[in-house]
């Protein structure tokens, strides 16, 4: 464990004893930042994704009462959660992913103990890092660990994701939880989200992912998003007409997809393209990747983007001026948001060595045209979640 991240976690683990006159284990679960592969996750594609090393941590001890106590450092507030609550429905706050994830395990069919949370990360939140996935992933680990449950990673990767789909609200893909359980410390994530198939590509050494934080996030982006889900789903409906062998785009060629643009309107017909050269652009990436050809990858990143603009249409003014902002600096293989999009952060592929520089142009230039002061992390890779040991 690198002795910042000790650090943080004696920290936390000297609060909680404060706060709760307990003394706490701590489960710690990584954000993430998607290489390439976007909105290609709940179409059954491929999605090339890496967990970073920004966590959200929660301290947790047993608590006799059935019931959770859940305070967040961050936003400084303490959530109540009964077990014996009739129809618990969503506060719309950062509490019902907690809730979301207790009443996923319970209704799993497993029985859960009382327990006291203190939680606190450095996921920059709603930026599209996954700050919620970690929360969600990291509060199931502490609730599992303290009733003294076991369950695999992708047991708990898709608990999570049914809380966020079934309490929260927010129709989202397995992407964000699987990265976060499963992610490799140097290693990008292969991932079929079809059958959970995965494979760890060795970033090259001489590489490195600067994400750089737009710190804009458009209020369209949950209903947005879930319209493109609709979309989708859609397209595959008006296409299984005449192909009936498939059940999502992942299923969809290229060559398919334009004999049959006629059954499509225009919008739906540009949903699906980029989600089939997307998949597409995913497979070669992972290969580029592999070979360490860094231009070929940043090249395939850069269509990413381009597609996710003008077909999906999911970006926004400020993503796209970052993303040209970077693409002008030298050092830059490739640049495209990331995430869910309408905001939040871009990535970028770049020699390691500039990542100074082109981290203080992309600011500097941000500034210059919007008034914007921005962030930038040049957060290396991790591994998945896990229980910290002090
Ligand atoms: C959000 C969702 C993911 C995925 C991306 C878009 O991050 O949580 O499941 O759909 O958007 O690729």
């Amino acid at each position: 464990m690198a002795s910042s991240t000790l650090f943080e976690s004696v920290a936390l683990r000297d609060r909680y004893r404060r706060v709760y006159s307990a003394e706490p284990r701590i489960f710690r679960a990584p954000g993430r930042v998607n290489i390439i592969g976007e909105h290609t996750d709940y179409n059954d594609g491929f999605v090339m994704p890496a967990a970073i090393a920004l966590y959200t941590r929660v301290a947790v001890h047993h608590r006799a009462m059935g019931c959770i106590t859940a305070q967040s450092e961050n936003l400084g507030q303490r959530a109540f959660i009964d077990f014996d609550e009739p129809n618990p429905a969503p506060r719309h706050d950062w509490s019902d992913y907690v809730r979301g994830v207790a009443l996923a395990i319970r209704s799993s069919g497993r029985s859960l103990e009382g327990a006291n949370l203190l939680i606190q990360g450095n996921v920059p939140i709603g930026s599209g890092l996954s700050s919620s996935a970690s929360l969600e992933v990291a509060t199931a680990l502490a609730l599992l660990g303290v009733s003294g449950l076991e369950l695999s990673r992708t047991e708990i990767a898709r608990l999570c994701q049914s809380a966020e789909n079934n309490f929260v609200g927010a129709k989202t893909g397995i992407m964000d939880q699987f990265t976060s359980c499963h992610g490799r410390e140097g290693h990008a994530l292969f991932l079929d989200c079809r059958s959970l198939e995965y494979h760890y590509i060795p970033i090259p050494r001489n590489a490195g992912l600067l994400v750089c934080n737009t710190m804009v996030r458009h209020s369209l982006a949950s209903g947005e998003y879930n319209l493109r889900r609709q979309q989708c789903s859609e397209g595959v409906r008006l296409l299984s007409t005449v192909l009936p062998e498939i059940s999502s785009l992942r299923d969809v060629s290229r060559s398919a997809l334009d004999e049959h643009r006629e059954l499509l309107d225009e919008t739906i017909y540009r949903r699906c393209l980029h989600v089939v050269n997307e998949n597409n652009r995913v497979t070669k990436a992972g290969i580029a990747l592999l070979d360490g050809a860094l231009k070929a990858a940043g090249e395939l990143m850069n269509a990413s983007h381009e597609s996710l603009r003008g077909d999906y249409e999911v970006s926004c003014p400020e993503l796209d001026l970052m993303v040209n902002l970077a693409r002008d600096c030298p050092g830059v293989f490739g640049a495209r948001m990331t995430g869910g999009g309408f905001g939040g952060c871009i990535v970028c592929l770049i020699d390691k060595a500039k990542a100074n520089q082109i981290a203080r142009a992309v600011t500097d230039g941000y500034k210059a045209h919007t008034g914007i002061v921005c962030e930038t992390y040049f957060c290396p890779t991790a591994d998945g979640a896990d229980e910290e040991l002090i």
